[in-house]
Protein backbone atom coordinates (compact mmCIF):
# COMPACT_ATOMS: atom_id res chain seq x y z
CA UNK A 1 0.00 0.00 0.00
CA UNK A 2 1.27 3.84 -0.79
CA UNK A 3 2.27 5.86 2.03
CA UNK A 4 -0.19 7.75 1.72
CA UNK A 5 -3.29 5.56 1.33
CA UNK A 6 -2.64 3.90 5.01
CA UNK A 7 -2.81 7.43 6.34
CA UNK A 8 -6.04 7.93 3.77
CA UNK A 9 -7.56 5.33 5.72
CA UNK A 10 -6.60 6.17 9.57
CA UNK A 11 -8.43 9.60 8.59
CA UNK A 12 -11.07 8.16 7.04
CA UNK A 13 -10.28 11.08 3.98
CA UNK A 14 -10.04 10.49 0.18
CA UNK A 15 -7.45 12.94 -0.11
CA UNK A 16 -3.87 13.42 0.96
CA UNK A 17 -4.94 16.90 2.15
CA UNK A 18 -5.39 18.78 5.52
CA UNK A 19 -6.43 22.44 5.43
CA UNK A 20 -4.62 23.88 8.58
CA UNK A 21 -5.91 24.96 11.41
CA UNK A 22 -5.75 28.45 11.88
CA UNK A 23 -7.25 30.62 14.60
CA UNK A 24 -8.63 33.71 13.38
CA UNK A 25 -9.15 32.60 9.89
CA UNK A 26 -10.33 28.86 9.99
CA UNK A 27 -14.14 28.98 10.34
CA UNK A 28 -16.48 25.86 10.99
CA UNK A 29 -17.96 26.70 7.39
CA UNK A 30 -14.06 26.30 6.00
CA UNK A 31 -13.67 23.12 7.84
CA UNK A 32 -16.76 21.46 6.69
CA UNK A 33 -16.22 22.55 3.07
CA UNK A 34 -12.61 21.46 2.85
CA UNK A 35 -13.83 18.01 4.57
CA UNK A 36 -16.65 17.77 2.63
CA UNK A 37 -14.47 17.75 -0.57
CA UNK A 38 -12.71 14.66 0.69
CA UNK A 39 -9.93 15.96 2.44
CA UNK A 40 -9.29 17.08 6.28
CA UNK A 41 -10.74 20.76 7.27
CA UNK A 42 -9.64 21.81 10.77
CA UNK A 43 -10.74 24.17 13.63
CA UNK A 44 -8.10 26.31 15.30
CA UNK A 45 -9.21 27.16 18.88
CA UNK A 46 -6.48 28.30 20.83
CA UNK A 47 -8.69 32.29 21.06
CA UNK A 48 -11.88 29.99 22.30
CA UNK A 49 -12.86 28.97 25.86
CA UNK A 50 -14.47 25.51 26.12
CA UNK A 51 -18.27 26.10 25.34
CA UNK A 52 -16.98 27.92 22.08
CA UNK A 53 -14.96 24.92 21.09
CA UNK A 54 -17.96 23.00 21.78
CA UNK A 55 -20.07 25.39 19.49
CA UNK A 56 -17.63 24.67 16.74
CA UNK A 57 -17.45 21.70 16.98
CA UNK A 58 -21.20 21.11 16.72
CA UNK A 59 -21.67 23.65 14.20
CA UNK A 60 -19.29 22.16 11.75
CA UNK A 61 -21.42 18.45 12.57
CA UNK A 62 -24.23 20.73 11.18
CA UNK A 63 -22.53 21.16 7.47
CA UNK A 64 -20.89 17.59 7.69
CA UNK A 65 -20.78 14.16 9.11
CA UNK A 66 -17.56 13.58 7.40
CA UNK A 67 -14.45 13.85 9.82
CA UNK A 68 -12.64 17.03 10.93
CA UNK A 69 -9.07 18.27 13.07
CA UNK A 70 -9.66 20.27 15.96
CA UNK A 71 -6.35 21.55 17.26
CA UNK A 72 -5.05 22.58 20.50
CA UNK A 73 -2.17 25.00 21.94
CA UNK A 74 -0.13 22.98 24.64
CA UNK A 75 2.41 26.07 25.20
CA UNK A 76 4.27 26.36 29.03
CA UNK A 77 1.88 29.44 30.37
CA UNK A 78 3.44 32.36 30.09
CA UNK A 79 5.49 33.61 32.70
CA UNK A 80 4.49 37.18 33.72
CA UNK A 81 7.73 39.90 33.66
CA UNK A 82 6.38 43.24 35.00
CA UNK A 83 9.67 44.81 34.09
CA UNK A 84 10.27 43.19 30.63
CA UNK A 85 6.29 43.78 29.70
CA UNK A 86 6.31 47.80 30.76
CA UNK A 87 9.89 48.13 29.01
CA UNK A 88 8.23 46.31 25.83
CA UNK A 89 4.93 49.00 26.48
CA UNK A 90 7.51 51.98 26.98
CA UNK A 91 9.21 51.03 22.73
CA UNK A 92 5.65 50.69 21.74
CA UNK A 93 4.12 53.96 23.26
CA UNK A 94 4.93 56.01 20.32
CA UNK A 95 2.97 53.77 17.79
CA UNK A 96 0.12 54.21 20.20
CA UNK A 97 0.76 58.11 20.38
CA UNK A 98 0.78 58.33 16.21
CA UNK A 99 -3.21 57.01 16.25
CA UNK A 100 -3.71 59.30 19.34
CA UNK A 101 -4.11 56.56 21.90
CA UNK A 102 -2.15 55.37 25.23
CA UNK A 103 -1.37 52.11 25.02
CA UNK A 104 -2.48 49.84 27.97
CA UNK A 105 -1.32 49.77 31.36
CA UNK A 106 -0.69 46.28 31.86
CA UNK A 107 -0.79 43.60 29.77
CA UNK A 108 -2.53 39.94 30.07
CA UNK A 109 -1.78 36.37 29.10
CA UNK A 110 -5.17 36.60 26.41
CA UNK A 111 -4.85 32.69 25.33
CA UNK A 112 -4.88 29.96 27.74
CA UNK A 113 -2.83 26.89 26.95
CA UNK A 114 -4.91 23.33 26.68
CA UNK A 115 -2.03 21.63 29.05
CA UNK A 116 -3.93 20.90 32.21
CA UNK A 117 -7.01 21.58 31.62
CA UNK A 118 -9.23 18.59 31.76
CA UNK A 119 -12.52 19.61 31.46
CA UNK A 120 -11.50 20.56 27.89
CA UNK A 121 -10.18 16.99 27.51
CA UNK A 122 -13.49 15.89 29.20
CA UNK A 123 -15.52 17.91 26.27
CA UNK A 124 -13.09 16.75 23.37
CA UNK A 125 -14.10 12.92 24.75
CA UNK A 126 -17.48 13.60 24.95
CA UNK A 127 -17.77 15.01 21.34
CA UNK A 128 -15.24 13.39 20.00
CA UNK A 129 -14.07 15.10 16.82
CA UNK A 130 -12.43 12.93 14.45
CA UNK A 131 -8.97 14.50 14.91
CA UNK A 132 -7.34 16.52 17.59
CA UNK A 133 -4.15 18.07 16.88
CA UNK A 134 -1.22 19.55 19.02
CA UNK A 135 0.70 22.91 18.28
CA UNK A 136 3.88 24.33 20.51
CA UNK A 137 4.24 21.06 22.53
CA UNK A 138 2.40 17.87 23.27
CA UNK A 139 -0.35 17.22 26.35
CA UNK A 140 0.78 14.57 29.10
CA UNK A 141 0.94 11.39 28.09
CA UNK A 142 -2.75 10.59 30.19
CA UNK A 143 -4.35 13.11 27.24
CA UNK A 144 -2.88 11.75 24.47
CA UNK A 145 -3.71 8.12 25.91
CA UNK A 146 -7.39 8.79 26.41
CA UNK A 147 -8.27 10.68 23.17
CA UNK A 148 -6.85 7.37 21.34
CA UNK A 149 -8.82 5.14 23.73
CA UNK A 150 -12.11 7.22 22.86
CA UNK A 151 -10.98 6.35 18.66
CA UNK A 152 -9.62 9.50 18.33
CA UNK A 153 -6.79 10.08 15.91
CA UNK A 154 -3.71 12.29 17.41
CA UNK A 155 -1.68 14.60 15.49
CA UNK A 156 1.64 16.68 16.03
CA UNK A 157 3.51 19.60 14.90
CA UNK A 158 6.80 19.15 15.18
CA UNK A 159 9.81 20.81 13.72
CA UNK A 160 12.82 18.88 14.12
CA UNK A 161 14.25 15.29 15.52
CA UNK A 162 13.98 15.90 18.94
CA UNK A 163 10.37 17.11 18.92
CA UNK A 164 9.38 14.22 16.43
CA UNK A 165 10.81 11.19 18.85
CA UNK A 166 9.38 13.39 21.92
CA UNK A 167 6.06 13.59 19.95
CA UNK A 168 6.49 9.21 18.99
CA UNK A 169 7.27 8.23 22.62
CA UNK A 170 4.31 10.41 24.05
CA UNK A 171 1.92 8.09 21.84
CA UNK A 172 0.90 10.78 19.11
CA UNK A 173 -0.45 9.07 15.66
CA UNK A 174 0.93 11.44 13.22
CA UNK A 175 3.75 14.02 12.53
CA UNK A 176 2.99 17.58 11.15
CA UNK A 177 6.28 18.32 9.88
CA UNK A 178 6.58 22.34 10.05
CA UNK A 179 9.51 23.91 7.55
CA UNK A 180 9.99 27.04 8.28
CA UNK A 181 8.85 27.83 5.04
CA UNK A 182 4.81 27.83 6.68
CA UNK A 183 2.96 31.36 7.74
CA UNK A 184 1.86 31.36 11.05
CA UNK A 185 3.12 30.58 14.35
CA UNK A 186 6.52 28.40 14.34
CA UNK A 187 5.36 25.01 16.31
CA UNK A 188 8.36 24.86 18.37
CA UNK A 189 8.33 23.19 21.14
CA UNK A 190 10.50 25.13 23.22
CA UNK A 191 10.67 29.15 21.85
CA UNK A 192 14.27 29.88 22.68
CA UNK A 193 15.19 26.44 20.47
CA UNK A 194 14.45 27.04 16.74
CA UNK A 195 16.76 25.14 14.06
CA UNK A 196 14.53 26.86 11.23
CA UNK A 197 14.79 23.27 9.30
CA UNK A 198 12.83 24.16 5.60
CA UNK A 199 9.78 21.54 4.64
CA UNK A 200 12.24 19.48 2.58
CA UNK A 201 14.79 18.59 4.56
CA UNK A 202 12.83 18.43 7.79
CA UNK A 203 10.70 15.95 6.06
CA UNK A 204 13.30 13.62 4.33
CA UNK A 205 14.82 13.56 8.08
CA UNK A 206 11.74 12.18 9.73
CA UNK A 207 10.59 10.13 7.17
CA UNK A 208 13.67 8.66 7.11
CA UNK A 209 14.48 8.78 11.49
CA UNK A 210 10.70 8.03 12.69
CA UNK A 211 8.30 5.73 11.97
CA UNK A 212 5.03 7.32 12.14
CA UNK A 213 3.62 8.94 9.07
CA UNK A 214 4.97 12.55 8.15
CA UNK A 215 2.28 15.48 6.91
CA UNK A 216 4.51 17.99 4.71
CA UNK A 217 3.51 21.75 5.90
CA UNK A 218 4.88 25.22 4.54
CA UNK A 219 4.95 26.60 1.73
CA UNK A 220 3.03 24.21 -0.46
CA UNK A 221 0.31 26.00 -2.75
CA UNK A 222 -0.38 23.42 -5.73
CA UNK A 223 -0.74 19.99 -6.55
CA UNK A 224 2.96 20.12 -7.88
CA UNK A 225 3.73 21.01 -4.16
CA UNK A 226 1.91 18.08 -3.43
CA UNK A 227 3.14 15.81 -5.42
CA UNK A 228 6.90 16.51 -4.07
CA UNK A 229 6.17 16.39 -0.55
CA UNK A 230 4.63 12.55 -1.53
CA UNK A 231 7.56 11.95 -3.71
CA UNK A 232 9.82 13.17 -0.85
CA UNK A 233 7.98 10.12 1.35
CA UNK A 234 5.60 12.53 3.28
CA UNK A 235 1.84 11.06 3.63
CA UNK A 236 -0.16 13.44 3.27
CA UNK A 237 0.22 17.45 2.89
CA UNK A 238 -0.75 20.41 5.08
CA UNK A 239 -1.98 23.50 3.64
CA UNK A 240 -2.70 27.30 5.73
CA UNK A 241 -1.92 30.25 3.20
CA UNK A 242 -3.40 28.79 0.45
CA UNK A 243 -6.86 28.89 2.35
CA UNK A 244 -6.90 32.28 3.80
CA UNK A 245 -8.38 33.56 0.30
CA UNK A 246 -11.45 31.19 0.64
CA UNK A 247 -14.75 32.91 0.89
CA UNK A 248 -15.16 30.59 3.96
CA UNK A 249 -12.06 31.58 5.56
CA UNK A 250 -12.69 34.29 8.30
CA UNK A 251 -10.03 36.53 7.05
CA UNK A 252 -10.99 40.24 6.88
CA UNK A 253 -11.34 42.79 3.89
CA UNK A 254 -7.86 44.32 4.60
CA UNK A 255 -6.05 40.68 5.28
CA UNK A 256 -7.62 39.80 1.79
CA UNK A 257 -6.25 42.81 0.16
CA UNK A 258 -2.36 42.28 1.22
CA UNK A 259 -2.33 38.95 0.82
CA UNK A 260 -3.64 39.47 -3.06
CA UNK A 261 -0.58 41.97 -3.13
CA UNK A 262 1.63 39.00 -1.82
CA UNK A 263 3.97 39.89 -4.23
CA UNK A 264 5.07 43.14 -3.57
CA UNK A 265 4.95 42.23 0.47
CA UNK A 266 7.38 39.37 0.92
CA UNK A 267 7.21 37.34 4.05
CA UNK A 268 9.10 37.60 7.19
CA UNK A 269 9.19 35.50 10.91
CA UNK A 270 8.90 37.79 14.08
CA UNK A 271 8.12 37.70 17.29
CA UNK A 272 7.36 40.73 18.13
CA UNK A 273 3.09 40.51 16.96
CA UNK A 274 2.86 37.69 19.63
CA UNK A 275 5.88 36.65 21.74
CA UNK A 276 6.13 33.63 19.88
CA UNK A 277 8.64 33.81 16.20
CA UNK A 278 5.57 33.17 13.53
CA UNK A 279 5.72 34.17 9.82
CA UNK A 280 3.45 37.02 8.04
CA UNK A 281 3.71 39.60 5.53
CA UNK A 282 6.00 41.76 6.84
CA UNK A 283 5.09 44.67 8.64
CA UNK A 284 5.43 47.73 10.59
CA UNK A 285 5.51 45.27 13.88
CA UNK A 286 7.77 43.27 11.90
CA UNK A 287 10.21 45.89 11.56
CA UNK A 288 9.73 47.55 15.13
CA UNK A 289 10.87 43.96 16.19
CA UNK A 290 13.82 43.99 14.04
CA UNK A 291 14.57 47.53 15.34
CA UNK A 292 15.14 46.86 18.84
CA UNK A 293 17.49 44.09 20.84
CA UNK A 294 14.62 43.92 23.68
CA UNK A 295 13.01 40.81 24.12
CA UNK A 296 9.16 41.00 23.89
CA UNK A 297 6.69 39.41 26.67
CA UNK A 298 6.02 35.88 26.68
CA UNK A 299 3.53 34.73 24.46
CA UNK A 300 0.66 35.72 24.36
CA UNK A 301 0.91 38.54 26.93
CA UNK A 302 2.82 40.64 23.67
CA UNK A 303 -0.19 39.66 21.88
CA UNK A 304 -2.13 41.88 24.31
CA UNK A 305 -0.01 44.70 23.06
CA UNK A 306 0.25 43.73 19.44
CA UNK A 307 -3.86 43.24 19.15
CA UNK A 308 -4.51 46.46 20.99
CA UNK A 309 -1.67 48.46 18.78
CA UNK A 310 -3.39 47.00 15.92
CA UNK A 311 -7.11 47.98 17.38
CA UNK A 312 -6.08 51.30 17.39
CA UNK A 313 -4.58 51.61 14.14
CA UNK A 314 -7.43 50.01 12.27
CA UNK A 315 -9.53 52.69 14.00
CA UNK A 316 -7.81 54.75 11.44
CA UNK A 317 -7.82 52.85 8.69
CA UNK A 318 -4.10 51.66 9.18
CA UNK A 319 -3.84 47.71 9.28
CA UNK A 320 -0.10 47.51 9.26
CA UNK A 321 0.16 46.60 12.56
CA UNK A 322 -1.85 43.62 12.09
CA UNK A 323 -1.45 39.49 12.31
CA UNK A 324 -1.39 38.54 8.53
CA UNK A 325 0.32 35.52 8.76
CA UNK A 326 1.12 33.66 5.70
CA UNK A 327 3.79 31.35 4.00
CA UNK A 328 6.75 32.10 1.65
CA UNK A 329 4.47 30.40 -0.92
CA UNK A 330 1.68 33.65 -0.03
CA UNK A 331 1.62 35.21 -3.84
CA UNK A 332 0.50 31.80 -5.03
CA UNK A 333 -2.63 32.14 -3.18
CA UNK A 334 -6.17 31.97 -5.09
CA UNK A 335 -9.06 32.87 -4.09
CA UNK A 336 -11.64 29.65 -4.92
CA UNK A 337 -13.94 28.48 -2.22
CA UNK A 338 -12.80 25.89 -0.62
CA UNK A 339 -14.58 22.76 -2.28
CA UNK A 340 -13.04 24.31 -5.95
CA UNK A 341 -9.86 24.61 -4.22
CA UNK A 342 -9.83 21.36 -3.16
CA UNK A 343 -10.70 19.86 -6.10
CA UNK A 344 -8.66 21.60 -8.15
CA UNK A 345 -5.33 20.88 -6.03
CA UNK A 346 -6.00 17.38 -6.55
CA UNK A 347 -6.69 17.33 -10.38
CA UNK A 348 -2.71 19.75 -9.99
CA UNK A 349 -1.55 17.06 -7.81
CA UNK A 350 -2.83 13.76 -10.39
CA UNK A 351 -1.44 15.83 -13.24
CA UNK A 352 1.91 16.36 -11.93
CA UNK A 353 2.03 12.80 -11.08
CA UNK A 354 1.24 11.44 -14.65
CA UNK A 355 3.69 13.99 -15.72
CA UNK A 356 6.30 12.48 -13.78
CA UNK A 357 5.29 8.73 -14.77
CA UNK A 358 5.55 9.99 -18.32
CA UNK A 359 8.83 11.37 -18.18
C1 LIG B 1 -3.28 32.33 9.08
C2 LIG B 1 -2.62 31.15 9.69
C3 LIG B 1 -2.97 30.78 10.99
C4 LIG B 1 -2.41 29.62 11.56
N1 LIG B 1 -2.84 29.20 12.78
C5 LIG B 1 -2.48 27.98 13.23
C6 LIG B 1 -3.13 27.39 14.35
O1 LIG B 1 -4.04 27.97 14.95
N2 LIG B 1 -2.73 26.16 14.74
C7 LIG B 1 -1.76 25.46 14.07
O2 LIG B 1 -1.44 24.34 14.45
N3 LIG B 1 -1.14 25.99 13.01
C8 LIG B 1 -1.48 27.22 12.56
N4 LIG B 1 -0.90 27.73 11.44
C9 LIG B 1 0.21 26.97 10.80
C10 LIG B 1 -0.33 25.86 9.92
O3 LIG B 1 -0.74 24.76 10.71
C11 LIG B 1 0.71 25.32 8.91
O4 LIG B 1 1.87 24.91 9.58
C12 LIG B 1 1.07 26.32 7.85
O5 LIG B 1 -0.05 27.02 7.39
C13 LIG B 1 1.73 25.63 6.66
O6 LIG B 1 2.36 26.55 5.84
P1 LIG B 1 1.63 27.33 4.64
O7 LIG B 1 0.86 28.43 5.31
O8 LIG B 1 2.77 27.82 3.82
O9 LIG B 1 0.73 26.35 3.95
C14 LIG B 1 -1.43 28.89 10.85
C15 LIG B 1 -1.06 29.30 9.56
C16 LIG B 1 -1.63 30.40 8.98
C17 LIG B 1 -1.25 30.79 7.58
Amino acid sequence: MRRHEALLRQLAILHPLIQAPMVGVSTPRLAAAVSEAGALGSLGTAAAGIDEIAAQIRQTREFTAQPFNVNLFCHAPAVADPARESAWLDYLTPEFQRFGVQPPAALREIYRSALGDDDLLAMLLALRPAVVGFHFGLPGTDWIAALREAGIVTLACVTDLDEAALAESAGVDVLVAQGFEAGGHRGIFDPARDLRLGTFALVRLLVRRCTLPVVAAGGIMDGGGIAAALQLGAAAVQMGTAFVLCPESAANAAYRERLRGAQARPTGVTAAISGRAARGLVNRLHQLGEQTSLRPPDYPIAYDAGKALHQAAAAQGNHDYAAHWAGQGAPLARELPAAQLVRCLIEEWHDAERATAAH
